[in-house]
């Protein structure tokens, strides 16, 4: 079946940055945009630079730098929003404006004042305006889907008419509900032939949790573009998530006859260097890019999957770039799991041994949520007898200030040996992950840094995650303290040990091992 290709068109810069606590600084926009363009995004809404000049820098900057994907910028139908889009953009080798005014009876009551003859003549006059600087430009009758049909029909004739490119249907406040939807657009799609020519775009916030199923309902319909986030942050519930829309057509092509230009191998990446970004954490349930999305901790669910992932998997989790480990060991696995995990590290026990070690999990199963992989090496070692040591944090100093250059001083001890070290840094976590690296003699790059506040005082626990690429592998390590300084070292050293358990572990067990 041939598949028609669907355009995407992320406004993860723009309607996402609008979401409270997700603000980026110019070259966090600039660094986040390049990933959207390896992304593989056909076009990237870069920002409303008439609403500040950090808005207007970060639009001038990505213009200047993204060759591979048209960059939208914003405007009101009011010229100098124009006129700011135009000089924002000026650099871009591919550029177009997205132009929007509000339709629906109630906004123009309350927020414009504006009778619908006031409205088509604003809509009429500001494209023609844009048409002088720009050739592509998006047209959005904003809460479109409050709005009265025939009124809409209107709205969009004379978009189109006066010059649209595209013309995108907003379901603003997560109003609409899939079946609705996808009536709707295959009324203007049959009441508006002129819309075959260009773009129909949709763009969904999630306030009943249908962004993804509405946006899906409207390609079906015959939408050419859908606008989305990544991990779908946007003004209140947000956006459509990229990710999860990219992803439902591409694993159920047979229902969905689409394809993107997404490489989806790229997918975690990019929604890890959001919440990185913004620190806007995602839960650990969120499809495909949480921390549970890929992993199975039932017993029955780890069988299944030992013996064929497709049991319990619709996707392979390389397809969206992440590691395969797919195994928690918790309290409801068995010992077809714990078997498994040994059997990921190469690790071979007797029976008896395997009796032992098996019975020690269990007991720590039922104390922790969790039982990562240095405790099933601590537990195979103990078998064993003999333990591989950890680094642990000692005690540390860290001096910054203004005009003081940070520096950071640590001591660190693995069994007996102590390791000392003062380092510096762009910022004090930088000094203290500088003065691990040197006193210890590692090599590593940080990919990920996510800082998390528990609790609201005074006296909230910073909570931070690290992943740490040494040499081919990743490590994940995490750390809590009320100094978030002393939960970045933690989280760090907890990563460096996983890299050295796994290695250190490995030789120990499988020397003794029977
Ligand atoms: O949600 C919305 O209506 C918007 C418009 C500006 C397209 O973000
Ligand atoms: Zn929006």
């Amino acid at each position: 079946m041939k598949k028609r290709r669907i355009k995407v068109f992320d406004t993860t810069l723009r309607d996402g940055e609008q979401s409270p606590g997700a603000s980026m600084s110019i070259n966090q926009k600039l660094e986040m945009a390049m990933m959207l363009e390896s992304l593989g995004v056909d076009r990237i809404e870069a920002g409303f630079p008439v609403s500040s000049e950090v808005q207007f820098k970060a639009v001038e900057e990505i213009s200047k730098r993204v060759k591979k994907s048209t960059i939208v910028s914003l405007a009101r139908c009011v010229k100098y929003d124009i006129d700011a889009a135009y000089e924002a953009m000026k650099d871009a080798k591919d550029k177009m404006l997205h132009l929007f005014i509000a339709t629906s009876p109630i906004h123009r009551k309350y927020k414009l004042g504006m009778s619908k003859k006031q409205i088509l003549q604003s809509i009429g006059e500001h494209i023609r305006y844009a048409r002088y600087y720009f050739d592509k430009i998006e047209f959005s009758p904003e809460d479109a889907t409050r709005t009265e049909r025939d009124f809409l029909f209107e709205v969009i004739d004379t978009a189109i008419r006066s010059g649209a490119t595209t013309i995108n249907i907003p379901d603003t406040v997560g109003y609409t509900i899939p079946e609705e939807f996808s009536e709707l657009i295959k009324s203007i799609v049959r009441n508006i032939p002129e819309i075959s020519e260009i773009d129909l775009s949709v763009h969904c916030h999630n306030d009943l949790g249908l962004a993804v199923a509405n946006s899906l309902a409207a390609v079906s319909s015959g939408a050419t573009q859908v606008e989305v986030t990544v991990n779908g942050i946007g003004e209140r519930a947000g956006n459509c998530a990229l990710e999860e829309f990219v992803m439902a057509i591409n694993v159920r092509s047979d229902y969905l006859p689409f394809t993107t230009n997404i490489k989806t191998e790229r997918l975690y990446s990019a929604s890890k260097l959001l919440e990185s970004l913004t620190g806007l954490i995602i839960p650990r349930n969120k499809p495909i890019v949480g921390e549970n999305a890929f992993l199975h901790e039932a017993g029955i669910h780890q069988h299944g999957v030992i013996k064929n992932r497709k049991t319990y998997e619709i996707i392979k989790p390389e397809k969206v770039g992440r590691g395969t480990e797919n195994l928690v060991l918790g309290r409801h696995s068995g010992k077809h799991s714990f078997k498994e995990k040994l059997k990921q590290y190469n690790i071979k026990l007797s029976q008896v041994q395997f009796k032992e070690a098996f019975s020690k999990f269990q007991k720590l199963a039922d104390k922790k949520k969790e039982v990562c992989d240095e405790d099933i090496f601590l537990i195979v070692s103990s078998v064993l007898g003999k333990y591989p040591d950890g680094y642990k944090l000692e005690s540390f100093r860290v001096e910054t200030g203004k005009n003081i250059p940070p520096s950071a001083t640590v001591l660190i001890k693995k069994g007996k040996k102590e390791f000392e070290f003062t380092g510096t840094g762009n910022g004090p976590v930088d000094a203290i992950f500088n003065a691990i690296d040197t006193a210890i003699g590692i090599k590593t790059k940080l990919e990920n840094y996510v800082i998390h506040g528990v609790g609201s005082g005074r006296d909230a626990q910073g909570q931070v995650r690290v992943v740490l690429k040494i040499g081919e592998n990743k490590y994940a390590g995490r750390g809590d303290s009320t100094d978030i300084i002393e939960a970045s070292a933690k989280a760090y050293l907890n990563a460096v040990n996983r890299y050295n358990f796994s290695l250190e572990a490995a030789k120990i067990i499988n020397k003794k091992a029977v």
